[in-house]
């Protein structure tokens, strides 16, 4: 059942052309594929065996004859065929309840299609896989009233009438591509039309194409095509090489996007935003996922991965660039520093967790059962992680080498993770990485977040201080045993008063100042620093620098230093999280109730943080944003989430209640952002007035105030953008006073008929803290409102996502309710949508972690999901590999 990745070999048969076409209609679409075919002279032979799925099969010609063949599973198999042969078949599917939303599907009466990995076998017998690239030629045909817009891959090259009131478009695809890169749309949509002039001098046509009433919501997504578009030329001198570049928004979709050649498809969520229906961090996805579908269109379209076992190839790259594109459009360091501290937050908070749980893989698998289960953090941005780690040790313009080196040798082809690291250390020659990589390479085969522990001493009398690293990696399934990373360690030296140190290790004639790398390869190593007067507080790992858990035994003297002065922004910000975890942590073992669980040196740190004038607002609202619960959680042997939940909100109460004057202050200085940008600097400004905001309502539920609460619920109704407008509301729903009510039906009220801005209303309750077991019977409620459909990918995480993945302290209840409300829906999804399913089924994924009762309890609703016949090979290998944990 398990695919391994050693078992690869290359296909027996290869598909020069693929001439497509298509009659659509949403219960009935015809599909005719004319395909030719040749025999692989260098594979070990075979009869052909193409993959289908859910096809009506109505002919099959070889060179125009009948042709006899079976069906073995779901594969097409012809034997006794010539070494160069036209191949005709002719299939049908039903679009229209095609629920799994992979291959031809309907979305309000608009045609899509998704086929990564697997999803072109559902539109038409294939060799689906990544290593077969063929030319594609596609003819819509379409009813015109209904479809007037026929949409393919490429350049359009003919469109007509046809009789009765249909039309047709034809389409050719200047590039050859693997089938999971095909797409087609059909439906009643418009465009946002941009011709722009690229640096090499050519004209391209970009449109963004939506539903009639969404045009006025599309410039972001424009305008983030067009800076993604310069910047790649810019950065990595890679053009854009289509006369005509498109993307189409589809409110179904199971994932964020899809990088289909020269047609993009995107979830509504990252294309539609105006100020007033989307936030800032809407504004700031839409940029990066534009960018990142963009990106692909060098980082896997035209290099494009070998199998699915080197997924990473192209998504941990172009995450990457995605993330690199980002920060590059930030004004400042503050700006990229708070951009690089979100990335790793999200590292942390979902990869970690995964790679220390049941579902744990290397970046590059050696195996799967359903690959749609390997579109993971772990793949993505772990794989990004392993990027950054080379461009760290071949420098940023080692790096940009690397990659040209790496688009001259393998352009038009599909490689291997191998063949990318092998780039960049080629065009390295003299680098760590060239000197290392087969040891650096580890990062793509062995799973599991390495820690690194260190420790210092200082020598007094000969003036030196050594840091001894030691590093290991606790196994993961299939791997008892690890080898020594390669960790590119960026470190700082401090003096007591936060000055930095120049750094001279022992036997150098010169001195760097402040960061240099340390490249570790050995279990153990030391490191010697001369010249040092007094013991300095060591400033480790600077910007992240590998994607480990880093153990050192500060002192909170140590970490106030850093948190006060260390110039790098991310240790900062660092410092401050572990001052706040290790108090969590102390509390949470305590058996009393949490009462002051920060201490007043925390607090005092805070006040001077959000009265520091030369700090940027997003910076101070990152510092003051608590370790998340799940983060908390990580650390622990052991997993109370009442307890953990109970201990984080002591923790809100106190920051809320301590720092009162301080959020005042903070609220009347940042409240007025003027005319709306979505420019990290409001955003900023935005985001730590919003905080404020909550902190004080939080006060007034403690004091019993109703100024504050009077006063956000006038703030939520004045709001000029939804960003300030959703702060507000949540403010008010999180410290559950008695206006949320009201503000809650206005926003519906004003909102109904925008479905984005309705998925935000729900999650927002499904997620809201719990207060004596509310949030489960809300949710129950949520799903009977006539606004709620479970089919709808976007509705259903709103809802049943929001509450059993992000909501800890509401999901976990001692009753095991939560957990039976999961076990329904994973397995009423797994009916409709395999792949939305098996992410809710990934929720319980830690259960072993767990205190008793709950520990029990979720492994009870495992069981259950597990027991289910006819359950997908989707849902099937996540819940397996949960209970063999
Ligand atoms: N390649 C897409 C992206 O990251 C994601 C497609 C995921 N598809 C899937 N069936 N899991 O941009
Ligand atoms: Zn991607």
């Amino acid at each position: 059942l398990a695919i391994r990745r050693e078992d690869y070999v290359a296909p027996a048969w290869w598909i020069d052309t693929v001439d497509l076409t298509f009659d659509l209609d949403p219960a009935k679409t015809r599909v005719l594929n004319r395909m030719r075919l040749r025999r692989n002279p260098d594979s070990v032979g075979g009869p052909l065996r193409l993959d289908g799925d859910e096809l009506n099969l109505a002919r099959v010609l070889v060179d125009g004859q009948g042709a006899s063949f079976r069906m073995e599973a779901d594969q097409l198999v012809i034997d006794n065929l010539p070494d160069s042969f036209e191949l005709e078949i002719f299939t049908t599917c039903c679009p229209v309840k095609n629920t799994k939303l992979m291959g031809l599907f309907v979305s309000e009466n608009t045609f899509f299609t998704q086929c990564e990995a697997e999803g072109f076998r559902r539109i038409t017998y294939f060799l689906d896989r990544p290593d077969v690239m063929a030319s594609y030629t596609v003819t819509l045909r379409a009813d015109k009233a209904a479809y007037p817009v026929l949409l393919s891959n490429g350049n359009l090259v003919d469109s007509g009438e046809l009789p009765e009131g249909r039309h047709f478009a034809k389409w050719v695809d200047p590039f050859r591509k693997p089938s999971y890169l095909f797409a087609l749309v059909a439906g009643k949509l418009v465009a946002r039309e941009q011709r722009i002039t690229t640096r090499a001098g050519k004209e391209h046509l970009l449109q963004v194409y939506v539903r009639a009433g969404d045009l006025d919501k599309t410039e972001h997504a424009m305008n983030s095509l067009v800076h993604s578009i310069l910047w790649d030329e810019t950065r990595f001198g890679l053009p854009l090489d289509l006369d005509r570049f498109m993307i189409v928004a589809t409110s179904d979709f199971n994932m964020g996007a899809m990088e289909n050649k020269g047609l993009n498809i995107f979830n509504t969520k990252y294309v539609l935003a105006n100020q007033a229906t989307a936030t800032d961090a809407d504004y700031g996805n839409i940029e990066s996922v534009v960018g990142h579908e963009y990106f692909h269109n060098w980082s896997g379209d035209r290099v494009t991965c070998r199998d699915w076992f080197q997924l990473s190839l192209k998504e941990g790259l172009t995450v990457f660039r995605d993330q690199e594109f980002s920060m590059d459009l930030c004004a400042d360091a503050s700006a990229r520093a708070v951009k690089r501290i979100e990335d790793v937050r999200v590292l942390r908070t979902a990869q970690f967790p995964e790679d220390a749980g049941p579902m744990a893989h290397p970046v590059r698998p050696d195996s799967y059962i359903e690959i749609s289960n390997f579109y993971t953090v772990t793949i993505y941005e772990k794989g990004a992680e392993v990027v950054r780690m080379m461009q760290t040790l071949v420098g940023r313009k080692g790096f940009e080498h690397g990659m040209s080196l790496y688009f001259k040798r393998h352009d038009g082809q599909a490689v291997t993770c191998d063949d990318f690291a092998q780039a960049i250390a080629d065009a390295n020659l003299d680098s760590e990485l060239s000197r290392l990589l087969p040891q650096f390479k580890r990062w793509y085969s062995q799973a599991g977040t390495p820690r690194l522990a260190a420790t210092g001493s200082y020598d007094a009398d000969a003036r030196t201080y050594t840091l001894r690293f030691t590093q290991s990696c606790a196994p993961t399934p299939g791997q008892p045993l690890k080898l020594p990373f390669v960790i590119p360690v960026n470190l700082g030296l401090l003096a007591q008063d936060g000055r930095e140190l120049p750094l001279q290790r022992d036997g150098e004639s010169e001195a760097t100042l402040h960061t240099r790398t340390l490249v570790l390869t050995e279990a153990s190593q030391q490191f010697t620093f001369v010249g040092i007067d007094a013991e300095p507080v060591p400033s480790i790992l600077r910007g992240f620098s590998a994607p480990v858990v880093l153990d050192f035994d500060y002192t909170d003297t140590q970490l106030l230093t850093l948190l006060a002065n260390d110039l790098d922004p991310f240790n900062r910000w660092e410092a401050g999280q572990r001052l706040a975890l290790r108090s969590a942590i102390q509390a949470i073992a305590a058996s009393s109730a949490p009462t002051a669980v920060l201490d007043d040196a925390y607090i005092g740190a805070m006040r001077e943080v959000l009265r520091d004038p030369k700090l940027d607002a997003a910076f101070k609202e990152l510092v003051l944003t608590l370790p998340s619960e799940t983060y908390i959680a990580e650390q622990l042997d052991v997993v109370d989430p009442q307890r953990i939940h109970a201990v984080r909100e002591a923790m809100r109460v106190q920051l809320a209640t301590a720092l009162f004057v301080e959020w005042e202050q903070v609220y009347e200085q940042h409240h007025d952002t003027g005319a709306y940008t979505p420019d990290p600097l409001s955003a900023g400004r935005r985001a730590l007035s919003g905080m404020a905001l909550t902190f004080l309502c939080l006060a007034a539920g403690e004091s019993g105030d109703t100024v504050w609460p009077g006063k956000t619920l006038q703030r939520f109704k004045d709001a000029g953008n939804m960003t300030d407008r959703f702060n507000a509301l949540s403010a008010l729903v999180s410290s559950g006073h008695a206006l949320a009510a009201q503000a809650l039906a206005r926003f519906h009220a004003i909102f109904k008929n925008e479905a984005l801005v309705i998925d935000k209303w729900f999650s927002l309750q499904a997620g809201s803290p719990d207060r004596g077991g509310h949030v489960l019977p809300l949710v129950k409620q949520l799903m009977k409102h006539p606004d709620f459909s479970v089919k709808n990918p976007n509705r259903a995480r709103s809802v049943i996502f929001s509450y059993c993945s992000a909501n800890p302290g509401a999901f976990h209840r001692p009753d095991a309710a939560g957990y039976v409300f999961w076990s329904d829906r994973v397995i009423e999804l797994d009916a409709i949508n395999p792949q939305v399913a098996a992410r809710l089924a990934r929720g319980l994924d830690r259960w072993s972690k767990l205190a008793e009762p709950y520990r029990s309890a979720a492994r009870e609703a495992i069981v259950r999901v597990a027991a289910r016949p006819d359950l997908s090979k989707d849902t099937q290998e996540v819940v397996q590999r949960a209970l063999a944990d």
